[in-house]
């Protein structure tokens, strides 16, 4: 199931994903000269901040769309999917921010980065860990069981244990790896957050009965979800990476 992004709806939805990449950003403490690789860069938002600690970015992304709207902002970017990453030894370290839970090959993804650290070199990553939106999946999984549907998630949320032994299988040093729950309010609502990352779950879904699943999504979530002012918050629960290449054997 593949994903479509549009950067100008994206900008408009979903403008907070780079704005709460923040705290991961800081944990990699980028230092100037420094070599990183930006991985599921999107539209560039978060790069740039990247760009601006001095380090020497450059940013990979499977969406060209998105790419064309980081290169607009003056950002080395291109075209590439994280499985099949083609660079070695060339980065003192990978940054990537809420794109690892939208691609279930994670062994892949983590060979390739691995390939393309020097040794020793940092791997910080933030991404949906284990429980993440579990809330709006149960919703998903009931919505289109009422209409006969069979919901399929596209999202990969790991436990630290399982992702911990992934790094370890594919030669990482894990330094931190925790769940952390973040509330996340929603700018345009529920249905705005349907429409921007929801696109490639309803294409499953015939036209006729999009509106009555959306509808039916939003009725069971919204006791658990939406406050008394109309305030939509997400259930966001993030996994948060910091571990590095050994440096032998
Ligand atoms: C997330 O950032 O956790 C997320 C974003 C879109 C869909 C599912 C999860």
């Amino acid at each position: 199931m593949s994903q479509t992004w549009s950067p100008t709806d994206y900008q408009h939805h979903a403008a907070f994903v780079a704005a709460l990449g923040a705290t991961i950003l800081a944990r990699l403490a980028p230092q100037a000269g420094e070599r990183i690789l930006d991985l599921g860069c999107g539209d560039g938002a978060l790069t740039a901040d990247l760009v601006s600690s001095g380090a020497a970015v450059v940013a990979v992304d499977a969406s060209a769309p998105m790419v064309a709207a980081a290169v607009a902002r003056g950002i080395a970017a291109r075209v590439m999917d994280a499985r099949a990453l083609t660079f070695t030894a060339e980065f003192d370290a990978v940054f990537s921010n809420a794109v690892l839970h939208w691609i279930p090959e994670a062994d892949a993804v983590l060979a390739g980065v691995a390939r393309a650290l020097t040794p020793g070199g940092r791997f910080v990553a933030e991404f949906g860990g284990h429980t993440n939106v579990a809330a709006i999946v149960v919703a998903l999984r009931a919505a289109f069981a009422s209409h006969d549907l069979t919901f399929q998630s596209p999202w990969y949320y790991p436990s630290p244990d399982e992702y911990r032994a992934r790094l370890d299988a594919a030669g990482f040093i894990v330094d931190d790896i925790r769940l952390v729950p973040r509330p996340t309010p929603l700018p345009t609502g529920m249905l705005g957050w349907l429409r921007t990352f929801g696109v490639s779950i309803f294409a499953a879904v015939p036209e006729t009965l999009v509106a009555r699943v959306e509808q039916g999504v939003l009725e069971l979530l919204r006791p658990t979800l939406c406050d008394a002012t109309g305030q939509w918050t997400a259930d966001y629960v993030r996994l948060q990476v910091e571990a590095r290449t050994r440096t032998q054997g």
